[in-house]
């Protein structure tokens, strides 16, 4: 897999979010580096518990907004990102049993996962954001229930 460059056309137009997915696949590019560079492995452990770190920070920021803005698709997008962190919890689960094949076939799923989320679902969300006024909502946090 080649190192993943940004591109324009996987930018969705609200900036803050653009921002958090250019990070986003920062992080899946050091857990490639990671995986088949042969780091120590509890450098591949900390980089991939870092990723699933930040993806839950991300997805919870959009979920936030979801449910602030009463989008009405937010079900199934929640679901796209429950599916998405179960997958990182096959990838710690891969790299406790040794399985480099596995590890990097998953980070590279992983990635091609998110950047068609991004494209199809994020792109629909933030369509819908810039209808309801984003960025100049008010942030306050909720959750999942
Ligand atoms: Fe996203
Ligand atoms: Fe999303």
């Amino acid at each position: 897999m080649d190192h993943f460059v940004w591109k324009d056309n996987f930018s969705i137009g609200v900036e803050e979010i653009d921002d958090q997915h250019k990070l986003f696949l920062d992080y899946v590019n050091e857990c490639y580096n990671a995986v088949c560079r042969d780091h120590e492995s509890r450098v591949t452990e900390a980089t991939i518990y870092d990723f699933k770190v930040y993806s839950a920070t991300h997805f919870l920021f959009e979920e936030d907004l979801m449910k602030e803005k009463g989008y009405p698709e937010r079900e199934n997008h929640v679901k796209q990102h429950l599916f998405f962190e179960s997958q990182i919890v096959d990838l710690e689960n891969a790299h406790l049993r040794g399985s480099k094949r596995t590890l990097e076939s998953l980070v590279v799923f992983l990635r091609e996962w998110f950047l068609n989320h991004i494209l199809e679902h994020d792109k629909k969300l933030a369509a819908f954001l810039k209808s309801r006024n984003f960025p100049h909502a008010s942030k306050n946090a909720g959750n999942r229930s």
